[in-house]
C-alpha cells in the first residue's frame, strides 16, 4: 500500500479509536487544532512521562518548571520573535491556496534527492555484488549533476533567507518552475513575511489593556526564570531546566495532520553551560537525544541528523533529529546551541544582570545555552505512524477478519496496559473478572469488557496497542488460572491469577525503556 494511503489509514485510526478528534467537529473543525480523545490523552501523558522521566529523573543536574502561557509583552521583543519570527508565505493565484515558499522550495529539493536515490537503486540491481556506492554517487553523471543542483538551491535559498530578500525566493521558485500542486500553475504572488505569533489583549478595561502574545515557544520562561531557578535550587553550572508545555503558532501551512498544528505542545530542556564547552555539550546533547528515541525500538533508519542551513536567529549551530513519517523524512526535534544570546537580551531589555556566580573560579558571567527541543503532538504522530501494523492472520480463532491491525507500541506508552476480559458474560465470570481488574487498576490503566465474541475483543484492544490481555474462563473458576495473550505474538499461555500482577510489572517497568 502506499505511504500516502498508510497516512490516511491513520489518521482514520486515530479518529475511530478515540485517539485524535478534528477541534469543533460539529461546527466543521478549526483548521490544524485537534482534540485528543480517550485513547490520545493516555499516550501522549505517557510521551510525556518518558520525556520527563529521561530528562528530570535520569538527571541530577536537570530540574523542572511550569511557566506561564501569558509573559510580559517585552519578552518577546526581547527574544527576536516580534522582529523575526517570520516565515515567507506565497499565494497562488489560481488555486488561491497559500504555502510557505521555503517549504515549497524544500519539497522540491526532496523530489531532486529521490531522483539521485532511484539512479543509485537501478544501479545496484545492475551491477550486483561488484557495486561500488559510493564511487558511483560521486563519478555518474545525472546524480553529480542533481546534487550540484541540490547544493545550488540550498545555498540561493540560505542566501535570501539570511539576507531577508523575498525577491530572490521568488526566483528560485520561478527558475526552480515549481507549480502549485493543486492547480498545477505557475501563477505565484509575491513572496512576503509573515509573523507567526498569535496576539491578543490583556486587562478588564480598553484603556489599560494592552497587547500581549500566546506564546510561540516554552523556550523563554525558563530563560526568565534562569536565575529564580537557580539560586533557589542552589544549581551549579552545568544544569538544566526542562519543561512542557502549549505553544501556539499561526502557520501559513496547515496540513498533515497534527504535524504541523497551530496550538500544539513542546518538551523544551535549556542546558546552561560555561562558554567555550558549547561544541562537545552540543554533541553530547545530540547523542543522549539521538539515543532516548531509539531506545523506543522502532527501526533506526527510520531516524536521520539534518543540519540547519537557515540558522534561527537565535543560534549558532543548529541540527534537527529527523524521522520518516509516512510522508517522508520531517523535523521531529530540534537541537540547537543558542550562545548566550537569550540570556543577554533579557539583561538588556530587563535592565537586570541574569549571570551566574562561580564561586570556584570567583568569576560571573552569562551562561551558554544548549537547547533540545521536541514537540510532543509531533512526537505523537512519529510513535502512531512507527507502531500502525496492518497484519495478516493465519489463523481465524481469535475473530472472523483475516487482517488485523494492531499498534506495536512499547508498552510503557500503551494507553491501556491490560484488557480483562471475561469469556462469557455468565456463570460468574464476570465477577471473577471484575475482582482481577480491582487488583490490577493500582499498578496500571486497566480495561474490562465483557460483551461481544472475545475475538472482536482481542482486535479492539489490538487496534489501541494494548500490551496484554488477560481472559477469564470456567477454568479460572475452579484453579484461579487465566490466559494471558501478548500483543504482538497473540501467543496465550495459562498462569495463575497471582502471577499476572508479577509479569504485568516486570514488563511495563519504566527501567526497560530508560536504561
Ligand atoms: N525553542 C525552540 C523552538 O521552538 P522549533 O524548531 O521552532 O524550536 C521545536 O520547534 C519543535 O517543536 C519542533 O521540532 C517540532 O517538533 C515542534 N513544533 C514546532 N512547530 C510546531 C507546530 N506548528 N505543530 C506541532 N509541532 C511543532
Amino acid at each position: 500500500m502506499a505511504d500516502k494511503d498508510i497516512f490516511k489509514d491513520i489518521i482514520s485510526h486515530c479518529k475511530e479509536y478515540g485517539f485524535v478528534f478534528q477541534s469543533s467537529e460539529i461546527y466543521d473543525g478549526l483548521s490544524a487544532v485537534y482534540d485528543y480523545g480517550q485513547n490520545g490523552v493516555e499516550l501522549k501523558n505517557n510521551i510525556r512521562e518518558y520525556w520527563w522521566r529521561s530528562m528530570v529523573q535520569l538527571h541530577e543536574n536537570i530540574v523542572g518548571l511550569d511557566a506561564a502561557i501569558f509573559m510580559h509583552p517585552t519578552v518577546w521583543k526581547a527574544s527576536g520573535h516580534i522582529d523575526a519570527f517570520s516565515d515567507p508565505l506565497i499565494d497562488n493565484r489560481d488555486s488561491k491556496k497559500r504555502y510557505r515558499a521555503d517549504v515549497l522550495i524544500e519539497d522540491y529539493i526532496s523530489k531532486l534527492e529521490s531522483k539521485i536515490e532511484k539512479e543509485v537503486e537501478k544501479a545496484k540491481k545492475k551491477f550486483g555484488d561488484s557495486f561500488n556506492e559510493e564511487l558511483y554517487r560521486s563519478t555518474n553523471p545525472r546524480c553529480v549533476e542533481t546534487k550540484n543542483k541540490i547544493e545550488e538551491i540550498n545555498s540561493g535559498m540560505k542566501n535570501a533567507l539570511v539576507e531577508n530578500n523575498m525577491e530572490a525566493m521568488k526566483q528560485i521558485i520561478i527558475d526552480c518552475e515549481i507549480a502549485d500542486p493543486v492547480s498545477g500553475t505557475r501563477n505565484w504572488t509575491d513572496v512576503r513575511q509573515f509573523n507567526l505569533m498569535f496576539s491578543t489583549q490583556i486587562g478588564s478595561v480598553a484603556e489599560e489593556s494592552d497587547t500581549i502574545y500566546l506564546r510561540p515557544e516554552t523556550a523563554q520562561g525558563i530563560f526568565v526564570n534562569f536565575l529564580n531557578v537557580q539560586k533557589t535550587g542552589r544549581l551549579k553550572i552545568p544544569f538544566g531546566i526542562a519543561q512542557t508545555g502549549k505553544a501556539f503558532r499561526n502557520e501559513i501551512v496547515a496540513r498533515q495532520f497534527i504535524f504541523r498544528m497551530r496550538e500544539f505542545e513542546q518538551m523544551e530542556m535549556q542546558f546552561f553551560i560555561k562558554p567555550g564547552t558549547e561544541d562537545e555539550w552540543y554533541n553530547t546533547w545530540k547523542q543522549k537525544r539521538s539515543a532516548w528515541h531509539k531506545r523506543l525500538g522502532f527501526p533506526e533508519t527510520k531516524y536521520r541528523f539534518h543540519d540547519h542551513l537557515k540558522l534561527a536567529h537565535y543560534a549558532k549551530a543548529a541540527c534537527d533529529i529527523e524521522f520518516e513519517f509516512p510522508f517522508g523524512f520531517k523535523e521531529l526535534e530540534g537541537i540547537h546551541s543558542r550562545g548566550d544570546f537569550d540570556l543577554s537580551q533579557h539583561e538588556k531589555f530587563s535592565g537586570k544582570k541574569l549571570q551566574y556566580f562561580d564561586g570556584e573560579n570567583n568569576e560571573s558571567y552569562v551562561p551558554y545555552v544548549i537547547e533540545t527541543s521536541i514537540g510532543l503532538d509531533r512526537m505523537f504522530l512519529a510513535i502512531i505512524s512507527a507502531s500502525y501494523t496492518q497484519e495478516k492472520v493465519a489463523s481465524s480463532n481469535e475473530g472472523e477478519d483475516a487482517t488485523r491491525i494492531v499498534l506495536k507500541l512499547p508498552a510503557q506508552l500503551s494507553p491501556i496496559k491490560v484488557a480483562v476480559l471475561p469469556l462469557v458474560a455468565k456463570d460468574g465470570l464476570p465477577e471473577k473478572g471484575k475482582e482481577i481488574f480491582n487488583r490490577l487498576k493500582f499498578d496500571c490503566r486497566c480495561f474490562y469488557e465483557e460483551k461481544d465474541t472475545i475475538g472482536r475483543r482481542y482486535r479492539r484492544q489490538d487496534a489501541i496497542g494494548t500490551p496484554f490481555a488477560i481472559t477469564v474462563d470456567h477454568q479460572t473458576l475452579t484453579d484461579n488460572t487465566v490466559t494471558i495473550r501478548y500483543r504482538d505474538t497473540m501467543q496465550q499461555e495459562r498462569i495463575s491469577v497471582d502471577a499476572v500482577e508479577a509479569i504485568v510489572k516486570e514488563k511495563l517497568d519504566w527501567k526497560n525503556l530508560l536504561k
